[in-house]
């Protein structure tokens, strides 16, 4: 059947940027919502820099955008409120802490799990907040609570 040109690829619409809201806003408020291509995001304002993440924590699926966000090893990390995991916000890595057994008594040391949370790109222009969706191919534990059967979207809780 021919579509006439009108019907736009899927794949380019999926990656399209998409309009969240306003500078002025997102910096009064740090933090926004927003459904983009039917996945649920959330937009941090935090010390001048824009990141934006899949909303639901790669745990089990806790409301990042109801977290606090804390420095560990000098990196901004939002901390979910359920079970109160690290993720930064720079790259989206699970940080936790590791103790030597060996040595008890040594400090603990942060550490990276490798990329958890997807992260997406964040433009502004014109005072326009604008978020594109990540296409990075790898398989990213957060997808799992931002596609299918269990995803929620416009969640509160
Ligand atoms: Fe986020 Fe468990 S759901 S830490």
């Amino acid at each position: 059947m021919d579509l006439g040109g009108s019907e736009q690829d899927p794949e380019m619409k999926e990656y399209s940027s998409v309009y969240v809201g306003r500078e002025e806003d997102i910096k009064k408020s740090e933090r926004m919502t927003a459904v983009v291509h039917d996945r649920e995001v959330v937009i941090f304002y935090h010390k001048g820099d824009y990141h934006a993440m899949d909303i639901r924590c790669y745990h089990s699926g806790g409301p990042l955008h109801l977290g606090e966000i804390e420095d560990f090893d000098g990196r901004p990390c939002i901390v979910c409120p359920w079970h109160k995991y690290k993720i930064t916000l720079a790259t989206g890595e699970g940080l936790y802490q590791s103790k030597n057994p060996k040595d008890p008594s040594a400090k603990p040391k942060w550490c990276s799990k490798g990329i958890k949370q997807r992260i997406h790109t964040v433009t502004v222009d014109s005072g326009n907040i604008y978020v594109t969706l990540s296409k990075e191919p790898f398989n990213c534990d957060s997808d799992f609570y931002a596609t299918g059967d269990f995803k929620v979207i416009k969640s509160s809780s």
